[in-house]
């Protein structure tokens, strides 16, 4: 574990960084992401020290610098890296994350990760596809980079502007959402015990069934907006809650705030599936989740032409570490290009799903009107039962809704065919609206009822959107 004051002193050739701080000419930087900073320190023992440079001087600040990223625990310590010094930092650390200070995510999602490449100085950076990299005369890695299954520059990148938008410590970038979760699961060991929502994405149910029972990980379901339920579940070796909130298709809201508690007490790691939702609506770290997954193929990515996936976690701990080294060595890890488009597509995240989560409002209130269908599936419309719950941990309800239609699955086949703008097809998160069957899809283990269309709203004008219904419920 390096010491922060000497790494900076490294690094700076030996200045000192409160000479740095009081230049105000100079923007403020926080340096986030990653790690303590000392392990007696608090946040506020160490603002008090700050006042009292030669106490500062003489202690010994102990940090993880992980990944090329440096943290410091709170925004408030900005100060401390900052003007001259931050820019020694960034150009030694090439991958540096790096966050004005209250930077918001929409210049986050164009900043972090990102910087000019060397060399060429292009502002876009270049697809890295060598999967070795040059050692030094003395066998050190000069650019940090070994091989690409373990790392490589597009995915380092990835990765870091990953943390920052959930607001967590590090990311870990996979080839897929599943991929991403079962290797969450992987690091539990056999015998211990999961408990996850009952209509969880059918696809982590049949990891958990089909794959991860076989070396012993056991795993329950409950309705996971019923507190007591989940309690009742858990056991002595429940290891993880896992939630997905709205969850994928039936719109269900959990109460992470309340899993959370409950998840405590019991000592269980929480993990929110976060795919719906998106860091732009919902921060589960907030609300006391301790890793957050997405599958990147989705709303992050944006336009329906990447496959990839992500745990985020709260702290770079034990158990990150386990995680990082499955994705090492299990090799599930996404290709350069993969990564490049996703932060590509990622510039444009904040305002894609504002704008799909407005667009959904509008259509589940259109579609709620209609005498063909018999249920709006939409944590917008204060009808549904997990209104106010989502209204308290999201700031918008996304771009995601399901409808049941009048008349069974024959109706809403019927209706699927007859729409011209939605596409009827799978997935959800791109450019382009699309409506699909989930039963079908899903199989014997679906919970969707049989007349149950699931909607991904698009960036089309929502004009354009709601006449398309209307149209094939004419
Ligand atoms: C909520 C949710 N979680 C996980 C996944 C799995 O992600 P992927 O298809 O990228 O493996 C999906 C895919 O539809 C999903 O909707």
């Amino acid at each position: 574990m390096p010491c922060i004051l000497p790494l900076i002193h490294q690094l700076t050739g030996g200045e000192h960084p409160y000479r740095q701080r009081r230049d105000a000419a100079l923007p403020r930087l926080t340096v986030r992401a990653g790690t303590t900073l000392g392990a007696r320190d608090s946040p506020e023992s160490v603002l008090a020290d700050r006042r009292d440079s030669r106490r500062i001087e003489s202690e010994t600040w102990q940090c993880h610098v992980s990944d090329y990223v440096v943290v410091l625990p709170d925004p408030r310590l900005s100060a401390f890296i900052c003007g001259p010094v931050f820019a020694k930092l960034r150009d030694k650390h090439r991958t540096l994350l790096v966050g004005l200070t209250a930077m918001k995510i929409e210049t986050k999602a164009i900043h972090v990760g990102r910087k000019p490449e060397p060399g060429s100085h292009d502002v876009t950076p270049a697809i890295h596809l060598s999967t070795t990299f040059q050692k030094a005369a003395d066998g050190s890695l000069p650019g940090g980079y070994l091989y690409s299954r373990p790392n490589n520059p597009n995915r380092a990148a990835l990765e870091q502007a990953l943390a920052s938008l959930e607001e967590g410590a590090a990311a870990l970038a996979f080839s897929s959402g599943n991929a991403a979760t079962s290797s969450l699961f992987q690091a539990l060991l056999p015998g211990d015990h999961v408990i996850a929502g009952d209509d969880v994405f059918y696809g982590t149910a049949v990891l958990l069934n089909n794959h991860l029972s076989k070396w012993g990980l056991k795993a329950s379901y409950v309705d996971m907006r019923d507190i007591g339920a989940l309690e009742r579940a858990l056991t002595p070796a429940t290891k993880l809650i896992w939630t997905e909130t709205p969850s994928n298709p039936l719109l269900h809201v959990t109460d992470l705030r309340a899993v959370a508690t409950v998840a405590k007490k019991a000592g269980a790691l929480l993990a929110c599936d976060n795919t719906w939702a998106t860091p732009l609506l919902q921060l589960p770290f907030k609300l006391g989740a301790d890793v957050v997954m997405h599958s990147v193929t989705k709303y992050l990515s944006g336009h329906s032409d990447v496959l990839s996936g992500t745990l985020v976690f709260k702290e770079t701990n034990a158990l990150f570490e386990k995680v990082r080294d499955i994705q090492h060595e299990g090799g599930a890890v996404p290709s350069p290009f993969e990564c490049w488009l996703t932060l590509r597509g990622l510039q444009t995240f904040p305002y894609r799903v504002r704008a799909q989560s407005q667009s959904a409002q509008q259509i589940a209130e259109f579609l709620s009107k209609q005498p063909k269908i018999e249920a709006v599936h939409y944590p917008g419309l204060p009808s549904h039962p997990g209104h106010k719950i989502a209204a308290s941990q999201m700031s918008s309800f996304g771009g995601m809704m399901s409808i049941q239609v009048q008349g069974g699955q024959a109706e809403a086949f019927k209706l699927a065919a007859g729409m011209k703008l939605f596409t009827h097809a799978t997935s959800l998160g791109g450019a382009h609206s699309l409506i699909e069957h989930r039963a079908s899809v899903e199989g014997a283990v679906t919970h969707a009822p049989p007349n149950l269309l699931r909607l991904s709203i698009g960036l089309e004008h929502v004009d354009d959107l709601i006449e398309d219904l209307a149209q094939a419920l004419r």
